[in-house]
């Protein structure tokens, strides 16, 4: 069979490493897996009223297709939350709903990049940006973000990285893998940069509520400049597996932003709707009671202070303290000289110990791979 470059090219490291992790299982070697951001699989659970609200929409008979662009009482609820946690004014018009941010990732990406296109993502960064980039035939530059620096993106780098091939610059804040939580300086200059090239920035939010510091939103900051918000439910509502997202445009161009709104719409109407119960139980996600956020991220702050005391504890490994989500990018001396390369030493940890974690070249290969200088 002829199969296509692009998808002979796929990577997705976080769950790539899983392969040799079950041949060990199957041995009979007990596994713990720490390579995937899925509190479910933990001591998490998607709380009662949400899944209250999905059983009765399914017995109400909310189980046909929704309209492509989501169900207009997701859509409403979806900006009276944005202009709650992110304190930014959204249009329901401007709002799409997804069957997760990963759909969303493969629409706006499908919406930006031709062939040569570039698209600016940070270095290390969450892979989905990398590949669906590649696969819709443009290159992923990574903008270096800084270790000692807290993980904040290098402003002279990404200014060095934009070119006329450049379509748009990602940021994830707070930030997968590293746990950085950019600050407003930050956003603003990032904004100022993708202003003067006239183009958009694409901001993944997901882990907005997830903050241990005062988090802040790109749209809030970039006023104007088009911004593509990307945020959805998976994390906030620990609602993984029901597979729900939406991005939302902003910005002061409307023709900009119309053009794009009708071209994400035609790919959304292409793959139908998003899950129509799921955005029910969305709604009640959203408008009813936030209690378990609060506990959530308490529970969490313990768990990243633990962590990040015995991480540092252990000769040979440091880490940065994040500031949100859930994520630890450690250093690790030894890679390169006790271990090949970081793929080795994760290899190696995972036949001694049954700890799955990722290597940090599976989020890019420049910065955080271990290889070289420590950038
Ligand atoms: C930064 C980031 N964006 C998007 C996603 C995927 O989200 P979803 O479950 O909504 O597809 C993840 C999942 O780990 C993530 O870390």
């Amino acid at each position: 069979m002829n199969l296509t470059e692009r998808v002979q090219n796929l990577e997705y490291a976080i769950r790539d490493v899983v392969v040799q992790a079950k041949q060990l299982e199957k041995k009979g070697k007990e596994v713990i897996y720490l390579n995937i951001g899925d509190p479910l699989l933990f001591d998490f659970d998607t709380p009662e009223n949400i899944k209250e609200a999905l059983i009765q929409a399914v017995r109400e008979g909310f189980n046909a297709y929704s309209p492509s662009e989501g169900l207009p009482e997701l859509r409403d609820a979806i900006c009276e939350k944005e202009k709650k946690v992110g304190s930014i004014d959204v249009l329901p018009e401007n709002v799409i709903i997804s069957n997760g941010v990963s759909e969303a990732i493969q629409m706006v990406l499908g919406a930006l990049v031709d062939n040569g296109n570039e698209i600016l993502v940070p270095g290390p960064a969450y892979p989905p940006y990398i590949s669906y980039t590649e696969f819709f035939g443009g290159k992923a530059v990574q903008y270096k973000t800084s270790e000692e620096n807290g993980w904040q993106p290098d402003l002279d780098d990404v200014r060095a990285k934009v070119n006329d091939s450049t379509r748009a610059i990602v940021i994830i804040n707070p930030n997968n893998p590293c746990g950085a939580l950019y600050d407003r300086k930050t956003v603003k200059a990032m904004s100022d940069l993708a202003g003067e090239h006239d183009i958009p920035l694409i901001s993944d939010e997901i882990y907005d509520q997830i903050a241990y510091d005062e988090p802040v939103s790109t749209a809030n900051v970039a006023k104007d400049v088009p911004v593509i918000g990307l945020n959805g439910f998976s994390k906030i509502y620990l609602m993984t597996g029901w597979r729900l997202g939406y991005m939302y445009l902003t910005g002061y161009n409307e023709e900009m932003l119309g053009e794009l709104r009708e071209h994400l719409t035609k790919e959304a109407r292409i793959r139908l709707s998003a899950n129509t119960p799921v955005q029910k139980a969305a709604v009640e996600a959203l408008r009813g009671p936030q209690g378990h956020i609060a506990q959530m991220v308490e529970k969490l702050r313990k768990r990243r202070d633990y962590s990040h005391k015995r991480l540092n504890q252990i000769n040979g490994i440091s880490c940065a303290q994040p500031k949100g989500a859930f994520y630890f990018f450690p250093r690790v001396d030894g890679i390169g000289s006790k271990w090949v390369n970081d793929m080795a030493f994760v290899r190696d940890l995972l036949e001694h110990t049954g700890i799955v974690f990722v290597h940090g070249s599976g989020f890019g290969s420049t910065y955080g791979s271990g290889a070289g200088s420590r950038s």
